[in-house]
């Protein structure tokens, strides 16, 4: 088996062959999740903890069907009514939850490198639904088997990820994962949202949407991430979508076919126009939801195959 990761931590340890792996393995899931029968008992037995220390409604629901569809135990910990209210440390909480035997733990924490941490403490295997600017694994694995999907292959394409690149860890793992696919990857925003680093991940890297969009086969938008902004990173909204909002004239540089993606929350009118999100010709925002769903039903059921084995062998 080709896939050996014991936590999903993020896209920078894995390789080719286990993203491979999980997106053949995801694509049997998008079927089962199209038919009236959506359970495959792969989880039977197996209790799942979702812990999310930050907003979200696509990831968090999504991990939640997923892992219900595959017949696990669910419980999603409500983090604002629970003891870290009470100033219980996050190591506490999930030594805490550990006694109580999950099996995966999906965790999603402001900081990061926070799911690092706490994935060297617990017994169980972890998923990271999202760490600070540092790693979002799924979205990245969700936003590969859509692309594969919509262009019939995942390497040797033209990848505009535009915007907010410097907050976000869509952008991170998405570049990493792009990157070890060998798809070539452009970087477009606005230098202030730019990573001081960005030229060292081996892309290019520019300030201009119509040079970074030009014959790119897909176009990733990304939200303006004003939570993780302590000051102006920008002029206004109404410049920034001038400049970068993706619209029907800036899209017409890219390739004719060329899909357009966003992870959502979307800001509409800031970073991408409302009806070019809508055009199910162009837009491929809503099967990125369904993959969503898919690539966490194969994520869970590969960490649960190692978790057995792992504990078989007596090391788990
Ligand atoms: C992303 C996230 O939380 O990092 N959203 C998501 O998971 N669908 C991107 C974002 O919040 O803008």
């Amino acid at each position: 088996m080709s896939f050996r990761a014991r936590h999903l931590l993020g896209i920078e340890h894995l390789g080719p062959d286990e993203i491979t792996a999980l997106l053949d393995l995801a694509d049997r899931y998008v079927a089962l999740g199209r038919s009236a029968a959506k359970h495959a008992d792969v989880l039977a037995g197996m209790t799942q903890i979702n812990m999310f220390f930050e907003a979200s409604t696509r990831t968090q629901s999504s991990f939640e069907l997923a892992g219900k569809r595959l017949g696990a135990d669910v419980m999603n910990m409500a983090m604002q009514a629970s003891s870290l209210k009470k100033g219980e440390t996050l190591i506490d909480t999930a030594m805490t939850l550990n006694a109580m035997h999950p099996d995966l733990l999906v965790v999603r924490h402001p900081n990061s490198g926070a799911v690092d941490l706490l994935a060297q403490k617990v017994t169980c295997a972890v998923l990271n639904a999202g760490d600070g600017r540092h790693e979002h694994p799924t979205q990245a694995l969700l936003d590969a088997l859509t692309i594969r999907r919509a262009k019939g292959r995942l390497h040797r394409l033209t990848v505009a990820i535009c915007g907010d690149i410097a907050h976000s860890r869509v952008a991170r793992s998405n570049l990493l994962l792009l990157g070890k696919m060998e798809n070539r990857v452009r970087l477009v925003g606005p230098p202030t949202l730019m990573p001081a680093q960005a030229a060292e991940f081996g892309v290019e890297v520019t300030d201009d949407m119509r040079e970074g969009l030009r014959d790119a086969d897909v176009v990733m938008m990304l939200r303006l991430q004003r939570e993780r902004m302590d000051g102006a990173f920008i002029p206004s909204e109404r410049e920034y979508y001038h400049r970068f909002g993706l619209d029907a004239e800036k899209l017409a540089h890219a390739k004719g076919d060329a899909i357009v993606m966003h992870p959502g929350p979307m800001n509409r009118g800031v970073e991408i126009d409302g009806t070019l999100a809508d055009d199910i010709n162009r837009s491929v925002i809503q099967e990125q939801v369904e993959m969503g769903v898919a690539v966490r039903m194969a994520a869970m059921e590969l960490l649960a195959r190692n978790l057995r084995a792992a504990r078989e062998n007596g090391d788990g």
